[in-house]
């Protein structure tokens, strides 16, 4: 079966044997620690000579190392001898079976024995290694991972229930780590080297990645995951995680139907796309609606959707297509609704235009931490565009630009919450009157730090709500009364 994958140069030879004897010579160049049989006496199965006095942990230690090791060593051997073309074809199956064939030939060829946990793990590591996106895979096929922040090889941190905490995965090395990142971009088409550091790119499975390499990378390669959910959290989820409250969402329900202008301010990683996204499914099935995002990570429920994708410049600074190209490009493309994944430069301009001019109802996401600090921000956006424009006709094109503000947060204790769902009125002087209509009221700390509060109506009446109702959104007036604190 091996010979089906294998190069041709190396078909003449028998299985893995010949090859395999010769691997302490060539791995030599290489720091990796010789398998000779009296080393590895830790692999195998307790015998008469093994270390008697080493501790448990240390012995536990050694074995994880002795593993790595012949991972490397083996993995080196299958890279050298496989033919990875073929290998594209391959089924799974075909080359898990191809794996533990190699894997019994090797071992045995060193008289290295594993118990049946170890071999199990070293072929699904190396499963991993040659398919897959090596010690990542784990962590990528693990449900209740959110975020994988890689801090050089020997640290992944993970995100799960919105904690962040150390994992006990490691890359081997800094090389180790560097060829995963190399087989992730070289496959959307980019490079990544010194000259080029940093980069973007989405996985096969959707997922945004990030990687920024030494030498602007000090202690080695910086990779950051936000894990693609194929189900994304929807209204009624986010209501039964306790992100906002049904009255919140009736609201938000009528303020997208009546198409106002919404824009989801928020910090790093406190839910804005999965926001966004929620909101989009109260869309009708029957409008026109375009995204644009730099990684296409919303998924949209209706028929009608068309989707853009910007593309930064390729290595020799050529072929950008910059999110402000596909905006303005989209407004020639007869949309109902235009949804922008984040606005962060010069596209804030077409961005307020057109909801300025006729696609009300459109949405994006801002990086702000309040929805003061959210205008303030597009009133930078606008100035860092270099359109010269006196700050009161800036503000004004926002006021009526902007209908409302929706505030994410990831709270201190990991939850993601809705913390304020606030109104743009119009202009009061130079001001722009904003009128807070819903709030997550904080009132305490549980023992174990979990923070205790209630979403509560602000008690102030909607601006909106004649236009709801003209809509056929009559809202009960209950809908708006504060919630008394417990
Ligand atoms: N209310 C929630 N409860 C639990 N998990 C949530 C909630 N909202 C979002 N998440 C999860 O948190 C992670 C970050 O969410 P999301 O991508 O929406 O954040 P973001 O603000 O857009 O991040 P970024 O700033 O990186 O673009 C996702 O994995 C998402 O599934
Ligand atoms: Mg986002």
């Amino acid at each position: 079966m091996f010979s089906r994958y294998k190069k041709d140069g190396a078909a003449g030879k028998s299985a893995m044997g010949a090859n395999v004897t010769e691997l302490p010579k060539k791995a030599s160049s290489e720091p990796v620690a010789p398998l000779a049989p009296k080393a590895s006496t830790s692999l195998r199965r307790p015998s008469t000579n093994a270390p008697a006095a080493a501790p448990a942990g240390d012995k536990e230690a050694k074995r994880r190392e002795r593993i790595a090791d012949l991972k490397l060593e083996l993995h080196r051997e299958l890279l050298d001898n496989l033919n990875l073309a073929a290998l594209e074809n391959a089924t799974e199956a075909d080359l898990r079976a191809e794996i533990n064939a190699i894997t019994d030939e090797v071992l045995a060829s060193k008289n290295v024995v594993l118990n049946r946990n170890d071999r199990t793990t070293l072929n699904k590591e190396l499963f991993d290694e040659v398919k897959g996106l090596g010690p990542l895979e784990t962590l990528l096929q693990d449900e209740t991972v959110n975020d994988i922040l890689v801090n050089g090889p020997k640290q992944i941190f993970v995100e799960r229930n919105g904690k962040l905490m150390l994992s006990d995965i490691t890359f081997k090395d800094e090389k180790h780590l560097m060829r995963i990142i190399d087989k992730i971009v070289s496959a959307v088409g980019r490079r990544v080297d010194e000259s080029n550091p940093y980069v973007d790119a989405r996985l096969q499975d959707g997922s945004r990645f990030n990687a920024m390499v030494p030498p602007i990378a000090v202690d080695g390669s910086l990779v950051s995951i936000r894990k693609f959910k194929k189900d994304k959290l929807g209204i009624d989820d986010l209501v039964a995680f306790g992100a906002f409250s049904e009255e919140m969402a009736a609201y938000l329900q009528a303020a997208v139907s009546t198409r106002l202008n919404i824009i989801v301010s928020g910090g790093t990683g406190s839910g804005k796309t999965t926001t966004l996204n929620a909101l989009s499914s109260f869309i009708a099935d029957d409008e026109r609606i375009l995204t644009i995002e730099d990684t296409a990570e919303l998924q949209l429920q209706q028929t009608h959707v068309g989707r853009m994708e910007s593309r930064p410049p390729n290595v020799e600074g050529k072929g950008e297509v910059s999110p402000r190209d596909c905006l303005k490009n989209a407004l020639r493309m007869r949309p109902d609704r235009i949804i922008v994944g984040e606005t962060r430069g010069e596209e804030v301009i077409d961005m307020l235009q057109a909801m300025n001019t006729g696609h009300d109802g459109s949405m994006t996401t801002i990086h702000a931490n309040n929805p003061r600090d959210g205008i303030s921000r597009l009133e930078n956006m606008v100035a860092m565009a270099g359109i010269e424009m006196p700050l009161k006709a800036v503000r004004s094109q926002i006021s009526s630009a902007v209908n409302l503000l929706v505030q994410a947060s990831r709270l201190q204790d990991g939850s993601r919450r809705m913390t304020s769902i606030t109104e743009i009125t119009g202009m009061e002087g130079d001001v722009i009157s904003m009128q807070e209509i819903f709030r997550f009221q904080r009132v305490g700390l549980t023992p174990d730090n979990k923070i205790i509060g209630h979403f509560t109506a602000t008690g102030v009446r909607s601006h909106f709500s004649e236009r709801f109702r003209l809509w056929g959104y009559d809202l009960p007036a209950s809908l708006f009364e504060p919630v008394a604190a417990e």
